[in-house]
């Protein structure tokens, strides 16, 4: 899809800036950050606290602009409620999902230290036990949630991960054993309910659906609302428009749906007090990025233009259509460099030696010459850290952070510095 560059005005100004003397290079977006907040606490403020998903953008600078801005912070390993945490995260503003825990880390958790007040979400019976033996050898009572793995998933979900067996959370019959578990335990406490069906949704009917299920499950499980709850999470699932032909997802229409829904469940006397929360990630960090990637050859082969950036699936592994998709489409690109050139066809491929590493195309660009620098927009999710990086050994791409005119590199991974 060929992206308008006066569309991506901060993105284009950040190719001028000294700052961005090396690619490839993801340039986040600070105010665009803040502002899908914004827009969401507008919608949603009253009847949700929002959760950013960390996992999709855990860069440092990000993260501490997302703890300070959101009300809550959905950690999935441990190093990320560690992130959490050092971000400004409080502990009783961090869940901890994600199957795999480590018996060490689930230690870790339940020792006095910062990140007690943090809430697991138990993603299995043996999860429940190990972390009750812990509390109980630490003396502490942890606070529990149990995710559910909804037998109902409705269409249009990109990456659906219930309704079919799957690590994930505990199956919708069995939930009710899980909750005695927890109950039968003294140093465990059931602080609520965590579901999160699918992901990248662009249909508000689909995603209504999916919170009258989750409406309807957290009204059973809590006994018809008279069992106390702290904390009820809802996996909202809002996907982007990614590719050609989609439209940005009417949340509005998310609002309407599923207002009435969420009134229901908190006119339950146990649930009066609850903390829901909608988690998720890409909507809030997806559109506050772009990998920015300069193109090192052109060539002609075989009747067809070729353009290799510096950046293939080593650095976007989404973008070249390796991250669940069964078909790779194109990602809105720009040509930051000749925005103004008469557009001609062309293939973009990364660095790699491998038929495999296709960025792009064919799509029409503004003629792309050597030394341009290209723009993947929509990369400010599952980008730099969900991509294979150390593949054939090139350079880490850098990190920017634009903040009105300041650009700074906020990088983590230090490959690049060992550049010639
Ligand atoms: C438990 C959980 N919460 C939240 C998310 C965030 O999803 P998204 O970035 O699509 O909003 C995911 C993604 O896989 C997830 O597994």
């Amino acid at each position: 899809m060929l992206v308008e560059s006066n569309a991506l005005p901060a993105f284009g100004r950040s190719t001028q800036s000294p700052a961005l003397s090396f690619t490839p290079a993801y340039v986040y977006d600070a105010a665009v950050l803040r502002g899908r907040v914004a827009v969401l606490r507008g919608l949603f403020g009253d009847l949700f606290r929002i959760s950013y998903a960390i996992k999709s953008n855990p860069n440092p600078a990000v993260l501490r602009i997302m703890a300070a801005e959101a009300d809550h912070l959905d950690a999935s390993s441990w190093a990320e409620v560690i992130r959490a945490l050092e971000a400004g995260g409080a502990p009783r503003a961090i869940t901890w999902s994600g199957p795999g825990k480590r018996l060490a880390e689930l230690r870790a958790l339940a020792a006095p230290g910062r990140a007690r007040g943090v809430a697991l979400v138990a993603e299995g019976l043996d999860e429940i036990d190990d972390i009750a033996r812990l509390s109980a050898e630490h003396g502490v009572v942890q606070d529990v949630l149990i995710r559910i793995n909804p037998d109902h998933v409705p269409r249009g979900f990109g990456a659906s991960m219930s309704g079919k067996p799957s690590q994930f959370g505990i199956d919708e019959a069995a939930v009710p054993e899980a909750v005695a578990h927890v109950d039968a335990q003294p140093a465990l406490r059931l602080a609520g309910f965590h579901v999160y069906t699918g992901s990248n949704c662009l249909s508000a009917d689909a995603i209504v659906e999916n919170f009258a299920n989750m409406a309807r499950l957290f009204r059973e499980l809590s006994r018809d609302g008279t069992r106390v709850l702290d904390k009820l999470i809802f996996g909202a699932g809002f996907g982007l428009p990614y590719h050609a032909g989609q439209a940005d997802l009417d949340v509005a229409a998310v609002r309407a749906g599923i207002a009435p829904l969420v009134a229901g469940l908190r006119a339950l006397p146990g649930l009066a007090g609850a903390a829901f929360v909608l988690e998720l990630g890409r909507w809030l960090s997806g559109p506050a990025g772009a990998l920015v990637t300069e193109v090192l050859a052109v060539k002609d082969s075989r009747g067809q233009r070729i353009a290799v950036c510096d950046a293939g699936f080593n650095n976007h592994l989404a973008a070249c259509g390796m991250m669940g998709s069964v078909f790779r489409k194109d990602y809105p690109i720009a040509n930051l460099t000749g925005a103004a050139r008469p557009p001609e066809e062309v293939r973009l491929t990364g660095p790699l030696c491998t038929s495999i590493d296709a960025l792009a195309g064919p799509l029409p660009l503004p003629r792309v010459a050597r030394g341009d620098r290209l723009a993947v927009m929509l990369s400010g999710a599952y980008g730099l850290t969900a991509s294979p990086t150390r593949f054939i050994s090139h350079p880490d791409p850098v990190e920017l952070m634009l903040d009105g005119d300041s650009l700074r590199d906020v990088s983590e991974t230090a490959m690049n510095h060992v550049l010639p």
